[in-house]
């Protein structure tokens, strides 16, 4: 593995949660938060490994902005990105509270520590379940549910779900964490700790790459493969990119199977979920968190 593109690629992101922070305010268009963060990435050296996912209250991930969207920040925000360098990405995650919300403020107190608790064990001789159990707990002891159904992951390069699943419950799981690269994302609720699939939030990856007939879906198909490979994009680059006939472009792509446009995962109506994420390097005696 590329040591020094992992460990830069979580320099850049670290550097950018404390950037961006201040800029969050009620009100905020989330469009215009996710190109800040986007532009900040590639000015300091990195690239996007997938757009900003910016979710409200009960969604807990993957949506970003449309090309016009008008959504503006409220309630309970999620920060999702991530950096890649020559694809070796870092992936993190913070929540912040713009309603001055007590529940909102333990809500993500309960992920924060959750993901500390789980630092604190995490060697390449943890087992998944043990690190399930000590965010389980911590998010319990809040009175609240870690989402079951959402959980971290191995990275490679190129590759942001790479196999591996980390449980933020006791799964009974005795799989070592062995060497490699890893995101923890505990997301404490709530609700019931169990998302389900709701509208699409404007996140495509190319699933599977064949020939299409259609020119205009066929010239965007082979920016897609150029410029994202196997990593996710988002619908508003592309719009940038072509104008309005990406639009079509993606529709006939989803349509016909070549895309995969992901849906937003979200709790009961109501409810609210909180996240927080960190990327880990595993080496055989040492852990490092990438992006803080
Ligand atoms: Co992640």
């Amino acid at each position: 593995m590329e040591k020094e593109k992992i460990l830069k690629a979580g320099e850049i992101a670290a550097e950018i949660k404390e950037w961006i922070l201040p800029q969050i305010k009620k009100g905020v268009l989330l469009l215009e938060i996710a190109e800040l963060i986007e532009e900040k990435i590639c000015e300091l050296g990195g690239q996007p490994a997938f757009p900003v996912n910016l979710s409200i209250n009960e969604d807990a991930a993957h949506y970003t902005p449309s090309f016009n969207d008008d959504t503006v920040a409220e309630g309970l925000l999620k920060v999702d990105f991530g950096v890649e360098i020559d694809g070796w990405i870092s992936d993190t995650a913070f929540s912040v509270d713009l309603e001055n919300s007590e529940l909102n403020r333990t809500l993500i107190k309960a992920s924060e520590e959750a993901l500390t608790e789980a630092e604190k064990i995490l060697s390449a001789k943890t087992k998944m379940n043990d690190v399930g159990k000590v965010i389980q707990e911590r998010i319990n002891f809040y009175g609240f549910n870690p989402v079951v159904n959402l959980s971290g992951h191995s990275m490679e390069q190129y590759d942001l779900h790479s196999g591996i699943s980390v449980p933020n419950v006791d799964n009974n799981s005795g799989l070592e964490f062995g060497e490699g690269l890893f995101a923890l994302e505990p997301f404490a609720t709530n609700g019931r700790g169990f998302i389900t699939e709701g509208k699409k939030g404007n996140i495509y990856l190319l699933e599977n790459d064949r020939n299409v007939r259609h020119p205009t879906a066929r010239k965007i198909l082979n920016f897609i493969r150029e410029n994202y490979g196997s990593l996710p994009f988002a619908s508003r680059w592309l719009i940038a990119e072509f104008g309005n006939s990406a639009i079509l472009a993606l529709n006939l792509l989803e349509r016909e199977g070549v895309l995969h446009h992901y849906p937003v995962f979200t709790e009961e109506k109501g409810k609210i979920v909180s996240q927080a994420e960190n990327t880990f390097l595993i080496e055989k005696n040492k852990v490092t968190k990438t992006t803080a």
